[in-house]
């Protein structure tokens, strides 16, 4: 059993759990009355323009529906409801890559908030449900725009501006997007970059949807502008007015979408309710991260991924917090960046991904020693599974021993937090993600719903609905259903699996094991191998590719292509050309596919792929080879048993 951490306790002063009995005693409540415990949250903590008539709507399963007939609105929850007691309160403090800072309170979010909405309104012509595709660096613009939808009741969709054309093109045709708000470009590593020409790429063809596209600018150097197309944002802004009603929104209607990867064909778009994600984004502002009063909070995410969403904007806004957004790297000037800012702006939180804490344990393990980090109370993780060496590295040297590490296990999909410790509360272990949240049942089932054994990996599936799940894949009702709610049961009745395998130990403490599908964690990110092999498919000498995830010191996982060339497959020769830079061709292809976060770490050209008489790719294999792991798997069903030896002796000679 791995070493049990005390939860610190001097550093808090009236945690939100002060203990486990108190964690135990809502759970009993959750689990004696699970509806009216969410209902009472749900009216302690949202500021209601009607109240809601039913908690949870089951009558569709598994399309459920929270607070039914509740009327509310996501910014008014976020940002006007605060004016009465933080008006003078800083909402978001933005760094800039250069060190150039902005500091805006309630009161100016307030302002540029209904300044836009107004915008998007007389300008844009946009309406309740209409869609908005958010490209944008990370400036507090990119905040701006999130809560302008939101208050107007518009769908926004924000791709990560480390997405190419391709990727961008295909989120804007899938949503029917209106208009795409963007940037000039912005800074990293003291050098301006751009992504306005990304947008004029993927709008060259088949975005016929978009009227207009709406340009922050911000770095300042040169673009193409489209007349009658193109408008800035700087200038536009200047004419609206400060005040704007707040569209009174159903807690079910749309708040945003979020396209993520699956393990088979395009992106999904993952679509978010108003009431239900709003409640859980704060609920777990509060519990998990502890936010008090006079905190300052920095989560080093991007609003293009889901932790962006709930844990830059949404959740600390909700909560009346202060939210630091930073446009830069972790790296630049030097690896002491992060704890620069720390000691600058007094953060008690700070949240981030395991990459992060590899590559700056990696790059600078002396590096926190050197500034005074006294101020944290509480390091966050999320993504992916940490390793106990970059654990306890941030344990230790990043928290001084002194700070409690929440180990935050959840996804696009779940909306917020599912599994975590709880600062001041939970004894945590390295790399565990401990217990379930208040509210959320998680359990680790097999296919049937039989709860495995203790040590035995099993699916990681939320057997109850909760206010923040995802409500639909945007146009594709039947994906959703086979996708989250085709491959467990309890009870006879279909339950959300995670895609994720877990295990528990004796104590109860659920360890994470990582994907049963074909998706790979890439820095933290999700990429499914089906996107990956169709831009490699691209290229025209490929006749046959199958990609794994292979464990990579930083990025947690690399991407491994297996390929077989169409010369090789007709036999018409050994070699066609020369693999450096088939290898470079076919990563060029993926950047302009995808995007530079697809790229393949490792190439091999292989005869042929293992595959089954009936076609079927057995990857199992492929992934045991890449691991150096002993093949274990069956080969006898194979179409040709052979080429697992062949395929493993240039995957190790290489
Ligand atoms: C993985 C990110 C281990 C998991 C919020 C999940 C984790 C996927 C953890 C979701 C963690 C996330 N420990 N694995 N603490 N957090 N994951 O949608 O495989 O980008 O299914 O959401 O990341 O990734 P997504």
């Amino acid at each position: 059993m791995s070493e049990i951490f005390e939860p610190k306790k001097s550093r808090f002063n009236n945690p939100a759990f002060k203990n486990m009995c108190e964690y135990n005693d809502l759970m009993n409540e959750f689990k004696e009355d699970y509806e009216a415990t969410w209902g009472r949250f749900a009216s302690e903590k949202i500021e209601w323009f009607k109240p809601y008539d039913t908690i949870l709507d089951e009558s569709n399963a598994p399309f459920y529906k929270w607070f039914v007939g509740g009327k509310m609105n996501v910014a008014h929850q976020c940002v006007d409801r605060h004016l009465d007691t933080k008006k003078n309160k800083a909402a978001i403090i933005f760094e800039g890559d250069n060190g150039d800072q902005r500091i805006i309170t309630y009161r100016e979010l307030a302002y540029e908030v209904n300044k836009t909405a107004n915008m998007f309104k007389n300008q844009f012509d946009i309406k309740k449900g209409d869609r908005v595709v958010v490209y944008m660096p990370m400036i507090p613009e990119a905040a701006i725009t999130m809560l302008a939808c939101a208050k107007i009741g518009a769908i926004h969709s924000i791709v990560f501006g480390g997405f190419s054309a391709e990727a961008l093109k295909d989120r804007i045709i899938d949503a029917e997007a209106k208009l795409v708000v963007t940037a000039d470009g912005a800074f990293r590593k003291g050098t301006p970059y751009m992504l306005k020409p990304v947008v004029d790429e993927a709008l060259k063809t088949g975005c016929e949807c978009v009227k207009k596209v709406c340009i922050v600018e911000r770095n300042g150097e040169d673009i193409t502008w489209v007349a009658g197309r193109d408008y800035s944002y700087n200038e536009l802004i200047k004419y609206e007015s400060s005040k704007c009603e707040p569209e009174m929104m159903d807690s079910e209607d749309p708040l945003f979408l979020l396209y993520t990867s699956g393990s088979t064909g395009k992106p999904k778009g993952v679509q978010h309710s108003s009431a239900g994600y709003i409640l859980w984004a704060q609920m777990t502002m509060e519990w998990v991260f502890d936010i008090k009063d006079n905190d300052t909070y920095w989560c080093t995410a991007d609003v293009g991924w889901i932790t962006g969403h709930t844990y830059i904007v949404y959740g600390p806004l909700a909560a009346g917090a202060t939210t630091v957004m930073f446009e830069g790297v972790p790296t630049f000037p030097d690896a002491g960046r992060c704890w620069k800012m720390i000691e600058e702006y007094k953060i008690n939180q700070f949240y981030t991904a395991p990459t992060a804490i590899r590559m700056l344990h990696k790059m600078g393990a002396d590096e926190p020693a050197k500034y005074d980090l006294s101020s944290l109370r509480i390091l966050g993780t999320v993504g992916e599974p940490i390793d106990p060496p970059a654990w306890k590295w941030y344990y230790e040297e990043v928290g001084g021993s002194q700070c409690s590490i929440v180990d935050t296990y959840w996804q696009t999909e779940t909306g917020g937090h599912m599994i975590s410790p709880l600062p001041a509360a939970t004894p945590i272990k390295p790399a565990c993600a401990t217990f379930p949240l208040p509210g959320i049942m998680a359990e680790i089932i097999d296919a049937d719903g039989t709860p495995t054994e203790i040590g035995e990996k099993g699916f990681m599936c939320i057997t109850k609905p909760w206010p923040s799940m995802i409500r639909n894949i945007w146009g594709d009702s039947e994906r959703f259903v086979k996708s989250y709610f085709g491959d467990c049961k309890k009870d006879g009745k279909p339950v959300y699996f995670t895609g994720d395998g877990a295990m528990m130990s004796e104590d109860k403490y659920i360890t994470i094991t990582g994907r049963t599908d074909d998706v790979i964690n890439v820095s933290g990110h999700r990429m499914g191998t089906a996107e990956v092999e169709s831009a490699i498919k691209k290229h025209p000498n490929v006749a046959a590719v199958a990609v794994v995830g292979k464990p990579h010191d930083i990025k947690g996982e690399g991407i491994f292509a297996y390929i077989v060339l169409k010369a090789v497959a007709t036999q018409e020769a050994d070699q066609t050309a020369d693999e450096l830079e088939l290898s470079k061709e076919i990563n060029k292809i993926i950047k302009n596919e995808i995007g530079a976060i697809a790229l393949c770490d490792e190439m091999a050209f292989v005869p042929d792929l293992p595959k089954t008489r009936s076609g079927k790719i057995m990857r199992r294999i492929l992934r045991s080879i890449v691991k150096g792991e002993a093949i274990t798997q069956d080969t006898s069903t194979l179409e040709d048993p052979s080429i697992v030896g062949k395929i493993e002796s240039i995957v190790r000679g290489a």
